[in-house]
């Protein structure tokens, strides 16, 4: 989805972070309290074990963010995009009010990050890859609306969200189905409606592609983000999925271990690689790099395909030059009748990710 003509940037921030830094302590080695302790008959062997793996693992402390600064407008949709264990998930929840940061300071909705309970009353936060229990015993509908109560809605006004919630992630005819006889996408639907059925300025939505079909993945969440910031709701979503996203997404923050290495609207961030194309070549062969490659090539990788016929699918992000073909050829694979399919692309957001450290060079 593009929303045109909306500048955030300018505009008062509904997310403010300033040198964010996130740390999860480690846990030293510590047989106290465990079985270790005892010096009991052989018998205890088993348990022993099991004792030590369970309680004295000795965890050193993770940096999960690092110093990090964000300006998020109001109604603006803002993904966040970057490998696994690269933030997003905590940045998520220190938005949601969640967790406490350790260092730095910001406002989500205006309101401190300290004050997380506050917090915690602006903020619709949607996990689907916890486990966000749904109720077995209600039906679907049941299950958001009984959400929406729980929250403090009237239970007149949490029927009308609900209706609202199960038409805008597509549920409307499975309403009345408990969640055993719903599939999983559908299951995570209703996750996902429960989470809208509050109408909170901000939504956070982590991962919500997960599971879903790529159709019922475009037409739900983009009903949803349509209406999300339709109502001027604020929607900050993380998702490993770089093509939806860009196409989603005002603007995007790419992650990469807790830090943010380029954010702007997609377009802004294609930009940086403007001068790259992916070439992507299949050829009747097996590829071995015998010499380094030509200083055209920035990235590649190449896979074998399963087959007694033995092609290989070469894909490089290369400069775009008038030479550039020729030199890769040549160096993947220099006889030409082994080349089945050439073809070049300009590169997507997930090749951006993927040259992290290099247009967007880490500071480690
Ligand atoms: N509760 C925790 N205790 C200790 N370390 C944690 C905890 N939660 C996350 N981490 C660590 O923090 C880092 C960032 O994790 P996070 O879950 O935020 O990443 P992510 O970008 O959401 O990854 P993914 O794409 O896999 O969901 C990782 O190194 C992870 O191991
Ligand atoms: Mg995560």
């Amino acid at each position: 989805m593009v929303i045109p003509a909306r500048s955030f940037r300018e505009a008062p921030g509904v997310v403010e972070l300033q040198g964010i830094t996130k740390e999860y302590p480690g846990r030293a080695l510590s047989f106290r309290g465990t079985k270790l302790e005892l010096k009991g008959p052989l018998l205890w062997a088993r348990n022993l074990t099991h004792a030590f793996r369970m309680k004295a693992e000795d965890t050193p402390s993770v940096t999960a963010i690092r110093g990090m600064d964000l300006h998020i407008g109001q109604g603006e949709i803002f993904g966040l995009l970057g490998p696994n264990g690269s933030g997003k998930t905590t940045l998520i929840k220190i938005i949601a009010g969640l967790l406490k940061p350790t260092h730095g300071e910001g406002t989500v909705a205006g309101i401190p990050l300290g004050e997380t309970r506050a917090i915690r009353q602006r903020v619709s936060y949607v996990s689907t890859t916890g486990w966000m229990g749904l109720e077995w015993a209600l039906t679907a509908e049941e299950n958001i609306r009984f959400y929406g109560q729980l929250c403090g809605l009237s239970r007149k006004l949490a029927a009308v969200r609900t209706d609202e919630a199960l038409r805008m992630v597509d549920l409307w005819d499975e309403r009345k189905k408990h969640p055993s006889a719903l599939s999983n996408g559908m299951r995570q639907r209703v996750i996902l409606a429960r989470g809208l059925v509050l109408a909170t300025p901000i939504v956070l939505l982590d991962e919500p592609s997960v599971g879903l079909d790529p159709v019922t993945r475009d037409r739900v969440l983009e009903t949803v983000c349509h209406t999300l910031a339709s109502r001027g709701q604020t929607l900050i979503l993380a998702d490993h999925d770089a093509e939806w996203v860009e196409r989603a997404a005002d603007r995007v923050a790419i992650l990469d271990r807790g830090r943010v290495r380029g954010v702007g609207t997609p377009r802004e961030l294609l930009q940086n690689v403007s001068h790259l194309r992916v070439l992507d070549l299949l050829i009747q062969a097996s590829f071995t790099a015998r010499t380094a490659p030509p200083s055209v090539i920035r990235r590649w990788e190449a896979n074998e395909r399963p087959g007694p016929q033995g092609f290989t699918h070469w894909r490089g992000l290369v400069e775009e030059s008038p030479e550039a073909l020729a030199m890769v050829l040549n160096w993947v694979c220099p006889n030409i009748r082994q080349v089945v399919e050439v073809s070049f692309r300009a590169p997507s957001l997930q090749d951006v990710m993927g040259l992290l450290g290099e247009e967007y060079p880490h500071d480690e």
